[in-house]
């Protein structure tokens, strides 16, 4: 007997709609999902390889979606230093609300300083202390408080410069991966390839 561990969910459109740009079909899922208002509609799985080979996974918030998956993060955190040597990296959104799954892999440049300045510019102020006040990588020998009180004396009555280890990186989408739960659990999974012609995509098995 199966026995049904949570509410069902509840099921959304499937990718036969999608057409021959999955950016659009990812914007469409992604506002279909935000409407059920979640906590942080921007979240995504990071993964990257280290240079031992081994792989590592976290969340970051998609800053926009452009020519490729922007986020921003301090350069040297560990998912910045992976990233440094070797360069490819797949972003993973959930969206478990709509019984869906986007994958999107390719490889990852750093935005140029001057794009990373301007949304850095339009953060909230706690959050540009904390950019300047964390390596996201250092184990802390006192409380980070005490860093961004003296980050804030530093700046105070000024306008806050971006530290120059933090800014953003964009993923650059080389393939593009739907996953729809279904009914009666036969889900369907869409990959789209990026090729010299535009987008190419194909069912597989789920
Ligand atoms: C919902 C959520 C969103 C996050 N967004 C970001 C982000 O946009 N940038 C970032 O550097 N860290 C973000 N973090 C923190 C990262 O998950 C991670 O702890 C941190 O960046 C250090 O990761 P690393 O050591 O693997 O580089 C977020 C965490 C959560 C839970």
């Amino acid at each position: 007997m199966r026995v049904e561990r949570r509410a069902p969910r509840q099921q959304a459109e499937g990718p036969r709609r999608i057409g021959t740009d999955p950016l659009r079909q990812f914007q469409e899922w992604r506002a279909e999902w935000v409407a059920r208002s979640p906590a942080d509609p921007a979240a995504a799985v990071l993964a990257t390889v280290g240079p031992d080979g081994r792989p590592s996974a976290r969340y970051v918030d998609l800053a926009r979606v452009d020519t490729g998956f922007v986020f921003f993060t301090g350069y040297r955190s560990r998912k910045a230093t992976d990233l440094a040597v070797s360069p490819y990296a797949e972003l993973c959104f959930g969206w478990l609300e709509t019984s869906r799954q986007v994958r999107v892999a390719g490889p990852v440049e750093r935005l140029d300083p001057l794009s990373s300045d301007e949304y850095y510019s339009r953060l909230p102020r706690p959050v540009q202390l904390l950019a300047w006040s964390t390596d996201q990588r250092s184990v802390l020998d006192e409380p980070l408080t005490g860093r961004i009180a003296a980050t804030e004396r530093r700046f105070a009555g000024q306008e806050i410069p971006r530290p120059t280890q933090w800014g953003g990186l964009r993923l650059l989408p080389e393939s593009i991966e739907f996953w729809q739960g279904g009914p009666a659990d036969v889900p369907e999974r869409l990959r789209y390839r990026r090729t010299e012609d535009g987008w190419t995509g194909e069912r597989i098995a789920p």
